[in-house]
């Protein structure tokens, strides 16, 4: 029985702000930016969106996929980014999208690894239970410090995933090397909004960790560079992903992966699904039974290389016109605004967009208060 991806959406912000409008406001060249790690936009949170209502955003997209919605046996959500150590983000999902009751809904992290390891325990759960579904989301919103090296590498996205037998979009393939290596190169105490990092021992370890999981992946799987049709990286920026690229397949080019990946910025556990969704919509080759490598890395760290294979007929469950839409739709912020986001402040005149039908409306005897969007 095969098992894989059988639907998969993402959403992010209504809002983005341009990389050179940051390089002017920081005093930096605009080629560091745009061409040194290679983002041109990233997106930006206004008060009222959090990883909860991105998710339901991207999770309402996913299940228009399926027949009926009481198929979900699971719910994994993945996240870095979580406001509350004990109540899980996926409750608030499972509630708006009113799952079956006896669904089972928990949280994952490892940093950005943590959809990979979502999505593996998905796969291990549909195989000995051959009629359920488990939805994944994997949802974060990252922020650095203002005018830190890490500023333009800041980001967020939600993906969304439907686990199941028969998958109508992607097989996930048997084998994956894993590695795990205790690093300090990013994390976030419990008491800090914005990620601390060593950007220099964290690229290293990416990459080093990407050298052995490759090698790993190809001797458990007997297979050689050459059996891997595409290849799609982890992108905490794009320049990242092409030094992943040089490293390991010189010769093929990742440039559809990361076409949404450069104007949204670090979406973090989503990351390599979105830059999946990039290729899937962008690629103009038939993809149909090519093998894709996949590489996950989380910082602290965890990664893992592993691979899937594109299933006959899966454009019909491709959404890029809607994907492209969406990104093209945002509304640019002046820096001024953008600084307001940074802080979590709302203009008291203004109205913010939503990407999806709930918002955040206020926090309330420290509960986080959501409310369905009247539409218009
Ligand atoms: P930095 O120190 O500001 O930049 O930090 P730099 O001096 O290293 O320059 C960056 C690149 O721009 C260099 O290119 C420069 O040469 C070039 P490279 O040598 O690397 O090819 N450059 C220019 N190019 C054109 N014109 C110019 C110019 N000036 C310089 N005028 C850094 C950059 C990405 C390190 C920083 O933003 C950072 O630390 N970001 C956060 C950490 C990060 O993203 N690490 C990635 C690996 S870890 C990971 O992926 C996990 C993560 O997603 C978290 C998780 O797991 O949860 C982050």
């Amino acid at each position: 029985m095969q098992v894989g991806i059988d639907a998969m959406a993402f959403s992010t912000s209504r809002y983005f702000l341009r990389l050179d409008t940051l390089a002017k406001n920081r005093n930096v060249d605009c080629a560091k930016y745009c061409i040194g790690i290679g983002q041109l936009k990233m997106s930006v949170f206004p008060p009222n969106e959090d990883i909860v209502t991105i998710a339901i955003s991207a999770a309402q997209k996913v299940m228009a996929r399926l027949v009926n919605k009481n198929e979900i046996d699971v719910l994994i959500f993945a996240t870095e980014s979580s406001f509350d150590l004990s109540k899980s983000a996926g409750i608030y999902v499972h509630h708006f999208l009113g799952l079956r009751p006896d669904c089972r809904v928990f949280d994952v992290k490892q940093a950005c690894y943590s959809v990979t390891a979502a999505l593996q325990l998905a796969r291990s759960f549909v195989k000995d239970n051959p009629d359920s579904k488990v939805l994944v989301i994997g949802s974060d919103i990252l922020k650095y410090s203002a005018g830190s090296s890490g500023e333009p590498t800041q980001g967020g996205a939600a993906i969304a995933i439907i686990v199941a037998k028969n998958p109508r979009l992607m097989i996930v393939e048997q084998h994956f090397s894993t590695y795990t290596t205790e690093i300090m190169d990013f994390w976030r105490p419990i008491e800090e909004g914005e990620a601390l990092f060593d950007g220099k021992l964290s690229a290293q370890n990416y990459l080093q960790s990407l050298e052995i999981t490759f090698l790993g992946y190809l001797k458990k799987s007997d297979l050689t560079p050459s059996d891997i049709d595409q290849v799609c990286f982890h992108a905490p920026f794009s320049k990242m992903a092409i030094k992943a690229r040089n490293k390991t397949f010189a010769d093929k080019s990742i440039d559809d992966t990361l076409i949404y990946n450069a104007i949204i910025g670090n979406s973090c556990s989503a990351s390599l699904y979105v830059c999946l969704i990039s290729l899937l919509d962008n690629s103009g080759d038939d993809l149909d039974g090519k093998r894709i490598g996949l590489f996950s890395y989380g910082s602290g760290s965890v990664a893992e290389f592993f691979s899937c294979t594109v299933v006959s007929g899966y454009r019909h469950m491709l959404s890029a016109e809607e994907n492209r839409k969406m990104l093209e739709d945002r509304i640019e912020v002046s820096f001024e605004e953008y600084e307001q986001f940074c802080k979590n402040q709302a203009d008291p005149g203004k109205k913010y967009a939503n990407v999806g039908s709930i918002r955040m409306v206020r926090v309330e005897n420290k509960q986080r208060i959501y409310e369905r969007r009247i539409a218009g």
